[in-house]
């Protein structure tokens, strides 16, 4: 049944000439009938490179909203309409205009889970794989880095010489995650590597062995000698990496490493929007996307 819903998808994708991306999060039978699949970075990459007319994202609605600000000529769906970002959805225009006019000569860093309003007043975008390269790329001294604090305060830490102010915001998923939490896995799993994502708390990610983004972290135990990993991302990074590496152990940080946004998307919503009875069009003014590709431009030229 399953196998029979991902071969109709693989034939519709063909025959109508769509593009499925999906980040690394969602679950293994929609990685199965996906063209790419990748940390967010990547896929901004692929959005410009995508051959095909139509992208269908899955993934949460910052990431087609890249995919849209990048190829306008695109049509582009984000395939389950309820699938939003937490941290993107905490920090709007209004709050990043009062901190700009609060410290004017700060370059303003936007993480590129932001909405495409936000982007629209922001200078430079970045990912979770690409942020300290970039930040060491701004000539500016002054950084001010929105909305996740914790991916900031690791940003900090790798670019000593820079001036970064933090302001309160987060991924609810990573940051909820606590030191305790750490010791307990770590104690459970004592030859572990311990493999973290910069969004958690720095108590957290200062006891990694390895720090980098959803594709970095899968890498990295792919090609890790070592045999036992834990896994401090949300939870489907774990699955996979089983999957993949079955001769391998991967334990879960905390079983509440878990985003609802980022589970919400099924194969059948897949087959949904590939047959047009689903999915949401992302349909941005131009003038949103003339402001907002600025900054997401500015990240691949200096990333
Ligand atoms: P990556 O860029 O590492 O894939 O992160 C995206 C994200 O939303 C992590 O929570
Ligand atoms: Fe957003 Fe956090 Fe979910 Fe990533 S894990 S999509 S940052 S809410």
């Amino acid at each position: 049944m399953l196998r029979d819903v991902q071969d109709e998808i693989i034939r519709l994708k063909k025959e109508k000439d769509i593009c499925i991306l999906a980040h690394s999060y969602q679950n293994e039978e929609i990685l199965e009938v996906a063209d790419f699949v990748g940390d967010s970075y990547q896929l901004s990459l692929k959005a410009k490179e995508a051959k095909q007319g139509t992208v269908l994202m899955c993934g949460v609605r910052f990431m087609a909203e890249t995919v849209k600000m990048l190829s306008p000529e695109k049509t582009v769906y984000l395939v389950n309409p309820q699938a939003g970002c937490a941290m993107a959805d905490m920090m709007d225009k209004e709050i990043v205009s009062q901190l700009k006019e609060m410290y004017p000569d700060y370059t303003v860093v936007a993480y590129i889970n932001t909405t495409a309003d936000l982007k629209t007043i922001c200078d430079v975008c970045v990912t979770s794989s690409s942020a300290v390269k970039i930040v060491n790329n701004i000539e500016n001294k002054n950084i001010l880095f929105v909305p996740d604090c914790n991916l900031g305060a690791y940003v900090q830490k790798q670019c000593p010489e820079k001036n970064i102010k933090l302001v309160n915001g987060g991924c609810p998923t990573h940051a909820k995650i606590t030191a305790s939490d750490v010791k307990k896995a770590k104690e459970q799993h004592p030859g572990a590597l311990f493999l973290v994502h910069p969004e958690c708390q720095p108590e957290v990610v200062e006891q990694a062995d390895f720090v980098g983004s959803t594709s970095a972290i899968m890498d990295y135990a792919e090609k890790s000698e070592a045999s036992e990993f834990i896994i401090g991302t949300e939870n489907s990074i774990y699955q996979h990496l089983q999957y993949k590496c079955p001769e391998k152990r991967f334990y879960p940080l905390s079983i509440n490493m878990i985003c609802q946004n980022m589970r919400i998307t099924t194969l059948a919503d897949v087959l949904d929007c590939i047959n047009g009875r689903g999915g949401e069009q992302i349909l941005l003014d131009p003038e949103t996307i003339k402001k907002a590709v600025g900054c997401i431009d500015k990240m691949i030229e200096l990333g």
